[in-house]
C-alpha cells in the first residue's frame, strides 16, 4: 500500500524518462531527499545538473519515512563521546542541529509549502531498568552544551519511566518539501528524469559516463543519491551496511491527539507523531523493525502496530500501512564524501541509519563543497573511506554470516516447501526437479514462479508475507511477487519461470 505521504500527492510527477545522450557537469543519481537537495544547492550555485530517478520522484525511502527532522537519533550522543569523544560528539550534533535550520531556511525562502511544523522531539522509557541510560544520555548532552532535559511526563496517553527533551526540531510532509525542491532546481535550470534506471558509471579521461539501459549522460562530477549504492566495486559499501525493514500505520481518532515526536529506547519500539489531515490529526504509528529479508507475517509486523493503535486509541480507524527500508552502518554514522580513494569527484551518501530527513541535508551540504572545493567543518566525522577499528563487531559476524548462509548454505538446503503447503496469497521456495523455484499463489491461487536468486550478488531470497514480495537477507534489495525489482542495490529483475 502506498504511504500516506504519496497517497497525498496524486498525479503530480510530469517527469518523462531520459530521451538523448546529454552533457552536463553534475550527475546525480536518485531523487529522493539527499540527491534533490543536492541538485538545489548546486542549482542554486550555477552548476548545470542532471538528476536520474529510476522510478517516480521520492518514491522509495523519503516517500516512506516518519519525517522527524532532529538531531535526536535514538540514544546517542552518550555512545559516541565514549566510542571517539566529545568534540566528536558535538559535531555530529551540531551538524544535524544546523540541518535542521538549514531545512526551516529552505521552506521559508523558497516558500514552499510542506506542513513544516517547529516540534519537540522525545525519546522516551517506560522501563524502570531503562532511565538510568536515558539520564547518561542527559548528562552526555549537558556535557558537551546542549540543553536536553530529562522528564517524567509527556502528552501520550500512557505513563512513561523517563524521557529526554529536544526543544526545536521539526517535522513536515516529506514529499511536499522534495516537490517544493523539485521546482526550485527546475526553475534554475536543473533537468530531472524520472522512470529511468541507471545501469553502470565508467570513467572516460577525467570525466564520467553514466549509462542508463539507452543513453549515456557525460559529467565532470558525479553523485550516486540512490538508497543503496548499486556500484559494488571499488566502494565495497555491501560490506559494511545492511538494511532494516520497519513499518508505519497511519490512525484516525476522534480522540484528541497530541504534538510533540516520540521514539522509545524499549523494546519493541515505537515511534509517534501526528500529520496533517485536512482540518485534523492523523496518528503516524511506527516501528516492528527487523533486518530486511527475515521471514515476517502480517501480526508480527503491522499487526504490532494496530495492536497498540487499538490499546491507545480503542475507536481508532487504519487509513494508510506502509513499510519502509532504511541503511544501516557498522558504527552507526552515515557514509558522506568520496566514493572511493581511486575514483575523483564521484561521491555518495548512504547509511542514514532511519534518520535521513536530517542526515540528507547534511550530505548535501558536505557533498555540494567537496565539488566546490571548500572546507567543510563536519565532512571528517562522516568520511565514507574511513577505515575505523571495527567497533559493532556483533553486527559484522552477521552480516557475515547472513551472507555466507544465503550465498551458499541455504542453497544446499533440500528441505523446502511442497506445492501444495503454499496457501493463497502466500509464497515460499520450493524444489522441482533440484532446481529452486519462488512460487507465489494469489488469493485466487493463480501462480508466478521466479528464480529466487538475487540479481545483485545471487544470495537466495526470502517470502516476504507481510507485503508479498520477495527480500534478500544480504543486503536488502526487494522483487514483488512478479520479480520487478523494486528497491536496490540490484537493479535487474528476477527471471520468470512459466510453471
Ligand atoms: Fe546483495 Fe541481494 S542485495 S545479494
Amino acid at each position: 500500500m502506498n504511504s500516506y505521504w504519496i497517497d497525498s500527492m496524486p498525479n503530480i510527477d510530469n517527469f518523462k524518462p531520459l530521451d538523448k545522450n546529454m552533457d552536463t557537469e553534475v550527475c546525480i543519481i536518485g531523487a529522493g531527499i539527499f540527491g534533490l537537495s543536492c541538485a538545489y544547492y548546486l542549482t542554486k550555485l550555477g552548476f548545470k545538473v542532471t538528476v536520474l530517478e529510476k522510478f517516480k520522484i521520492a518514491r522509495k525511502t523519503t516517500g516512506h519515512t516518519t519525517a522527524k527532522i532532529t538531531s535526536q537519533h535514538g540514544l546517542f550522543y552518550d555512545y559516541l563521546i565514549h566510542s571517539y569523544d566529545e568534540s566528536f560528539a558535538k559535531s555530529y550534533l551540531e551538524a544535524n542541529e544546523k540541518a535542521i535550520l538549514n531545512i526551516k531556511n529552505i521552506v521559508r525562502e523558497e516558500n514552499i509549502k510542506c506542513d513544516f511544523e517547529i516540534q519537540k522531539a522525545y525519546v522516551y522509557t517506560v522501563n524502570e531498568s531503562e532511565v538510568q541510560n536515558i539520564k547518561n544520555e542527559v548528562d552526555s548532552l549537558n556535557n558537551i552544551g546542549f540543553p536536553a532535559k530529562f522528564v517524567t511526563k509527556l502528552n501520550l496517553p500512557f505513563e512513561i519511566k523517563g524521557a529526554i527533551q529536544f526543544e526545536n526540531q521539526a517535522q513536515f510532509h516529506p514529499l511536499k518539501y522534495v516537490y517544493g525542491l523539485c521546482d526550485c532546481i527546475t526553475k534554475r535550470g536543473g533537468k530531472i528524469f524520472t522512470d529511468t534506471t541507471v545501469v553502470d558509471v565508467k570513467t572516460d579521461g577525467d570525466l564520467y559516463l553514466t549509462y542508463t539501459k539507452d543513453f549515456i549522460v557525460k559529467s565532470k562530477y558525479v553523485i550516486l543519491a540512490s538508497h543503496y549504492p548499486f556500484l559494488n566495486i571499488p566502494g565495497f559499501y555491501f560490506t559494511k551496511m545492511y538494511q532494516s525493514t520497519s513499518y508505519v500505520i497511519s490512525v484516525d481518532t476522534k480522540k484528541p491527539l497530541f504534538d510533540g515526536m516520540y521514539i522509545s529506547c524499549d523494546v519493541p519500539s515505537f515511534s509517534y507523531r501526528t500529520a496533517k489531515f485536512g482540518d485534523k490529526k492523523l496518528l503516524l504509528l511506527g516501528g516492528a523493525s527487523h533486518k530486511t529479508g527475515q521471514f515476517v507475517d502480517y501480526a508480527n509486523s503491522y499487526g504490532i502496530l494496530e495492536n497498540e493503535a487499538k490499546k491507545l486509541y480503542p475507536d481508532s480507524e487504519i487509513l494508510y500501512r506502509w513499510d519502509t527500508r532504511d541503511c544501516i552502518t557498522l558504527d552507526k554514522i552515515p557514509y558522506i564524501g568520496n566514493f572511493s580513494n581511486t575514483m575523483p569527484n564521484l561521491y555518495i551518501a548512504t547509511g542514514f541509519n532511519k534518520w535521513g530527513m536530517t542526515s540528507s541535508n547534511v550530505a548535501a551540504n558536505v557533498v555540494t563543497d567537496k565539488i566546490c572545493r571548500k572546507d567543510n567543518e563536519y565532512a571528517f566525522v562522516f568520511d565514507s573511506t574511513r577505515v575505523h577499528p571495527i567497533k559493532n563487531r556483533d553486527e559484522v559476524k552477521n552480516i557475515l554470516t547472513q551472507s555466507v548462509n544465503s550465498l551458499f548454505i541455504d542453497k544446499i538446503k533440500t528441505n523446502y516447501s511442497d506445492f501444495d503447503s503454499i496457501s493463497n496469497d502466500s509464497g515460499s521456495i520450493i524444489e522441482i526437479n533440484g532446481q529452486k523455484v519462488g512460487i507465489y499463489k494469489d488469493s485466487s491461487g493463480n501462480l508466478f514462479a521466479v528464480n529466487p536468486i538475487c540479481t545483485h550478488l545471487g544470495c537466495l531470497l526470502s517470502w516476504n508475507d507481510a507485503d508479498k514480495t520477495w527480500d534478500c537477507p544480504c543486503h536488502g534489495s526487494r522483487f514483488n511477487y512478479m520479480g520487478k525489482n523494486i528497491y536496490d542495490p540490484a537493479f535487474k529483475d528476477l527471471e520468470i519461470y512459466n510453471l
